[in-house]
């Protein structure tokens, strides 16, 4: 079974690789990444020398090494990850988000299209469906794609491509839509990781306005899980959403992470608001718990503990994040070449 991972650098897809591996024993992967500056190789060394596993270096939107790599390898699967993922920079400057997540999930959709894949899977994003307000039920696959952000406008431009390869020219896709993800190897930009370096470094924790807007918070291996399970058994056109019922309000949140670390409630520090910031998100699993029979695992106090205890043991992987060293992480092991296993 061959799978191809794209953005199998990131948070996620490294998480994901690292599951595949262990849960499909005839699984091989060929990991398709640009690694921006978000996408880091130390994230995958436990598996780098692992017979099933290639990583080959390049950019989805180009459509010359997106046909090489299907060429190359043959994929009977597809699952795309790769992304500009953070709202900030989304909001700083739009035009990457365009580039990699639009134009991207174009390329490799006319290329799976053109190598016959028997599966795509499109990793999307509850923030497709915009904002909740307090009391609103939590978002379903019918609910309405209301975009807040230009990196959620960019995921749904996408979600409505891939949506479109399937009702015109009949391609087997899926799309899965999730929650925000929290577990070990996350950029530090990203708020749980931020937060829980900054109180290990006796820094302040910056909580955009109120600190009262909510995320329904998923383990990312659950979120693995359920990308999977959408590859495997999903049916082609559908989407599924993935979350945790799990509410949190950012402030509960920095509270927690204090209180696990033994640092003082005064780290945290209320700075002028995220323009345009979404209030609540929550996601309604129902459709992917009775058609895939998947359930969220990990409960979240204990999860978050043991992110937090990671992040502690791993020192030197975010030390090297926030110091610009992991960027030379490729060129060091493995020179100017574009393809390494
Ligand atoms: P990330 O930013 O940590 O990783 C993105 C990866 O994609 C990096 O390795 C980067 O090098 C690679 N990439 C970016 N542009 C590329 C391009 N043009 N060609 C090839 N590779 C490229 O992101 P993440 O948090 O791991 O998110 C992965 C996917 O999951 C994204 O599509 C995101 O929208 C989606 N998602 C994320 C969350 C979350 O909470 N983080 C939740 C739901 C969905
Ligand atoms: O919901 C899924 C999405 O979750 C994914 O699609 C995105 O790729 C991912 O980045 C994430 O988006 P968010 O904007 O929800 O995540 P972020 O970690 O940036 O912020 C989480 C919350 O914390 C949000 O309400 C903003 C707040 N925040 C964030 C940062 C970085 C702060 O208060 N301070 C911060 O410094």
């Amino acid at each position: 079974m061959k799978i191809l991972v794209t953005g199998g650098a990131g948070f996620i897809g490294s998480n994901f690789i690292r599951y595949l591996l262990a849960a499909e024993p005839d699984a091989v992967i060929v990991n398709f990444d640009a690694l921006t500056y978000a996408g880091n190789l130390a994230s995958l060394k436990d598996v780098e020398s692992n017979p099933r596993y290639l990583f080959v270096k390049g950019d989805i939107s180009d459509p010359e090494s997106v046909k090489e790599v299907f060429a190359n390898h043959q994929p009977e699967i597809v699952i795309n990850f790769a992304a500009e993922s953070h709202v900030d920079r989304s909001i700083l400057s739009a035009a990457e988000f365009v580039r990699a997540n639009v134009m991207g999930t174009q390329v490799l959709l006319g290329a799976a299209r053109e190598f016959k894949v028997s599966r795509f899977c499109q990793v999307s994003t509850d923030e497709v469906y915009g904002s909740l307000k307090p009391g609103d039920p939590p978002f379903v696959e019918t609910t309405p794609l209301q975009a807040n952000s230009p990196y959620a406008a960019s995921k749904a431009g996408a979600d409505l491509l891939v949506r479109s390869y399937v009702h015109t020219h009949g391609l087997d896709a899926v799309i899965t839509r999730c929650s925000n993800n929290y577990g070990s190897y996350q950029f530090p930009e990203k708020f749980i990781p931020l937060f829980t370096i900054n109180a290990m470094r006796d820094q302040e924790l910056p909580l955009y306005g109120d600190g009262r807007n909510v995320r329904d918070w998923i383990h990312v291996l659950d979120h693995c899980d359920g990308v999977w399970s959408a590859a495997k058994k999903g049916r082609a056109g559908e989407v599924y959403n993935f979350g945790c019922d799990n509410e949190w309000a950012n402030i509960d949140i920095a509270h927690l992470l204090l209180e696990i670390l033994g640092k003082p409630q005064s780290l945290i520090k209320l700075v002028k608001d995220r323009p345009g910031h979404d209030r609540r998100y929550a996601m309604g699993f129902a459709k992917a718990a009775r058609e895939l029979d998947w359930q969220p695992q990990v409960q979240f106090e204990t999860g978050l503990a043991e992110t937090v205890r990671w992040y502690q043991q791993n020192t030197e992987w975010w030390s090297n994040v926030i110091s610009g060293e992991y960027q030379s992480y490729y060129q060091r092991q493995y020179g100017k070449g574009g393809v390494v296993g």
